[in-house]
């Protein structure tokens, strides 16, 4: 099995944050540059244009054509730097003047007719020589007695292009640094945007059995932690409660197992002792046998409440015909009523929505109440009522009136009225622990009320979808 890949979320934020920050510059530094680019061949141009422009004038005066021809020297700086080029000729002929000092190739150029007004659009940007771009602008002039004359003037855009190229370099680096900068503090800022996150990690670790009670502290974290904190929190709470349950519930059990188990061997022991009579060893097994009995039945109960889901208890709910069920329950106590001389009455009518086995159980452990705690000859009376809302059951008896402060808890685990009845092999106490715990499972709701020796619990149930 291969381990799971853990992502840092701190890198991963805060190379998000270097990209961010280098994809901006180097966006806004192209954008400048072409802007920087296209003022720069703008200048260069309009340069060009006024140098055509002026020779343009001066070559309309006949002297400027004679120094020329005397002095060209003096056009040959004129034009101030060796990237300069400039010719002035008659077309098809040798030229008049031809400065040129790094010999490039002249290509043949449209001029522009004479009398036209040179603008931007004139000038023609050509490859060059070895990437550098070079612009040229030519045009006609009609300078009298020589004829018609053709001016062209071109530059080789040498600056230019290392200014571009310097400010590309920039562009670039400053894009580079503003990504580092921002990784550094991109990863900077998450490590401490976390360190809430790993304090409560922390307290989190310590949290144990031993105190479940602690709660995660939210004074100093952030808003977008509250949520988290406070489910971690419900949830210490849930199982704080569960814990305690658990831990109640053990203890009880001890506590129930003790004495049976403690009268076992106490009188087990004595019996050792010394010899008896055969018939005291069989009495001795047979009051053995009723308390292992009744650890028997104890156990079942525990398991029974241990073990039913309450998923798949829910989802095996059934209509069931309340009439029916009281019947079934009544014909199955008659015996034993009997036997107490007692007598079992059931009445009304509905639908219950339960699941079958957790609804008989619960009415058989009422029943069975009934008729241990019931007055002899009295009625035994189970009934139904339906309502819009689901159907409530009854179990009535006659006997004696439970003292108000034992009612609430009658459904507790191993609460008994009477302690003393602890040793009988029929009572443990867990018989309407299991009728709540069915009634929770329904969503349903119980009680119990006991007054002038009339004892009734009700049960509810919610009909469908309520
Ligand atoms: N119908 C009843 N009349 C009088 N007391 C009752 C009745 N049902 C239950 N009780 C009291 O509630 C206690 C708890 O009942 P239960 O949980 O069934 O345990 P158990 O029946 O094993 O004692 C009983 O010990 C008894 O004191
Ligand atoms: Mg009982």
């Amino acid at each position: 099995m291969s381990k799971p890949i853990h992502h840092s979320l701190t890198l991963k934020l805060a190379l998000i944050f270097a990209l961010l920050a280098f994809v901006l510059m180097a966006t806004l530094g192209v954008a400048l540059y072409r802007e920087l680019e296209r003022e720069l061949i703008m200048r260069d141009d309009a340069a060009l244009i006024s140098r055509v422009d002026q020779l343009r004038n001066l070559l309309n005066d006949s002297n400027t054509l004679d120094l020329i021809k005397t002095k060209p020297e003096l056009f040959q700086n004129m034009l101030g730097n060796r990237e300069s080029i400039l010719s002035i000729a008659t077309p098809g002929q040798t030229p008049l003047l031809l400065v040129n000092p790094t010999g490039i190739d002249l290509p043949s150029v449209q001029p522009v007719r004479k009398g036209h007004i040179l603008s931007l659009s004139d000038v023609q940007h050509l490859p060059g020589v070895n990437g550098v771009p070079f612009a040229i602008v030519a045009a006609s002039i009609d300078s009298g007695d020589l004829g018609s004359l053709q001016v062209t003037s071109g530059r080789l855009m040498t600056e230019r292009t290392a200014v571009l190229a310097n400010y590309r370099l920039s562009v670039y680096l400053l894009a580079g640094v503003a990504a580092v900068v921002l990784a550094l503090a991109g990863y900077l800022l998450v490590h401490r945007g976390l360190l809430p996150l790993r304090r409560l990690a922390r307290h989190a670790q310590g949290i144990g059995v031993s105190n479940l009670t602690e709660r995660l502290d939210s004074d100093r974290a952030p808003k977008e932690l509250l949520p988290m904190i406070d489910a971690f929190n419900t949830m210490l709470e849930r199982l704080g409660k569960g814990f305690t349950q658990l831990s109640q519930v053990s203890t009880d059990m001890a506590h129930e197992l003790r004495t049976p188990i403690n009268n076992l061997l106490g009188e087990t022991q004595v019996a050792l002792q010394q010899d008896r009579s055969p018939e005291a060893y069989q009495h001795l097994l047979a009051s053995n046998v009723e308390e292992l009995e009744r650890l028997a039945r104890m156990l079942d109960n525990m398991l029974f409440l241990a073990r039913t889901d309450p998923a798949s208890a829910l989802s095996q709910r059934q209509a069931l015909s309340a009439a029916d069920e009281l019947e079934r329950i009544a014909d199955y106590f008659e015996g034993p009523a009997g036997d107490a001389d007692m007598r079992i009455q059931a009445q009304g009518e509905g639908v219950i929505w339960a699941e079958p086995i957790l609804l008989r159980r619960a009415l058989a452990n009422l029943c069975a109440n009934a008729i241990k705690y019931g007055a002899p000859d009295s009625e035994l009376l189970l009934e139904a009522v339906a309502t819009a809302e689901g159907t409530h059951l009854t179990v009535t008896n006659r006997g004696d009136t439970i003292a108000a402060e034992h009612l609430p808890r009658l459904f507790e685990r191993f609460y008994r009225v009477d302690q003393s009845r602890e040793r009988s092999a029929h009572s443990n106490g867990l018989g309407l622990s299991i009728v709540a715990t069915i009634m929770q499972l329904h969503n349903g709701h119980y009680s119990v009320s006991s007054d002038e020796g009339v004892t009734r619990f009700a049960l509810f149930f919610p009909a469908r979808g309520v």
